[in-house]
């Protein structure tokens, strides 16, 4: 099957009234997440004040409905096909895990299996993980930040798309609760070396055991890495 034709398929699947209601989140009225290209360069733009979440955009509802049932917030950023976000979700009940990933048919997918599985406490965003959180997620209110094959940017002339500069690990410093952790896995040995480095420099966390994992919590990515023979190094830091 060509590969929009599988996109179609599994946005048509997740439309399925028969499964119980979707755990994606509808980006609402909230100008974040809805951003289109004219929103997105204003969003970029540091100069000005940035346009405000609406009070009932999504992700604060979810936030809200967290901390109203005492449950710590776990965020995947980049879940790919989700298969690390179900296995956690399912492997801590106590937890509600947020899933967010730009492609709309990963989504599709691991929604599909989720509501099969009859999962309630993980939701999913479709959109630009970085906005999401800048913008809409409360700050101190983060339990864990998982970062898991994070796309590596090997050349040097787009090393300003890796996830792990200083200015993403200060958004995850004002994110995380006291104590909260950043979890981060990849098969790049440079870019490993990279993450040790770049938190290595920040006093402000400290380095952890990585949070332990049965084996339905392995990503996606990480399955087919190790079936690669490729090494997988994984790292977890503490806010202090
Ligand atoms: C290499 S894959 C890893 C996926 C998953 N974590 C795993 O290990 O199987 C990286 C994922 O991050 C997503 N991604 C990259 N940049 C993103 C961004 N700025 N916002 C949301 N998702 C992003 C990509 O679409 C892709 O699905």
């Amino acid at each position: 099957m060509p590969r929009d034709r599988h996109v179609m398929r599994a946005l048509e699947l997740q439309r399925d009234p028969s499964l119980p209601p979707t755990l994606e989140l509808d980006p609402g009225a909230c100008p974040v997440l809805r951003a289109d290209g004219a929103m997105k360069e204003r969003l970029e733009r540091r100069d000005r004040p940035p346009p405000p979440c609406d009070p009932a955009c999504p992700v604060r509802a979810f936030f809200d409905a967290a901390r109203a049932a005492g449950a710590p917030v776990e965020i995947d950023v980049g879940s790919g096909y989700g298969r690390f976000a179900r296995g956690r979700a399912a492997a801590h009940p106590e937890i509600r895990l947020l899933a967010v990933e730009q492609e709309g048919a990963r989504v599709a997918r691991s929604d599909v299996i989720s509501r099969r599985a009859g999962q309630t406490n993980l939701a999913y965003l479709v959109g630009e993980a970085r906005y999401a959180l800048e913008f809409c997620v409360p700050p101190g209110s983060v339990a864990a930040v998982h970062v898991l094959f994070p796309d590596p940017w090997p050349k040097d002339r787009h090393a300003r798309n890796r996830f792990f500069r200083a200015p993403n690990v200060e958004l995850v410093h004002r994110l995380l609760a006291r104590g909260g952790i950043l979890h981060a896995a990849t098969d790049s040995a440079p870019y490993f070396a990279q993450m040790l480095g770049t938190m290595a420099a920040d006093d402000r966390f400290e380095r952890v055991a990585p949070p332990a994992r049965g084996p339905d919590e392995r990503t996606d990515f990480e399955l087919k890495f190790l079936a690669q023979g490729k090494t997988v190094s994984e790292a977890a830091w503490r806010k202090r």
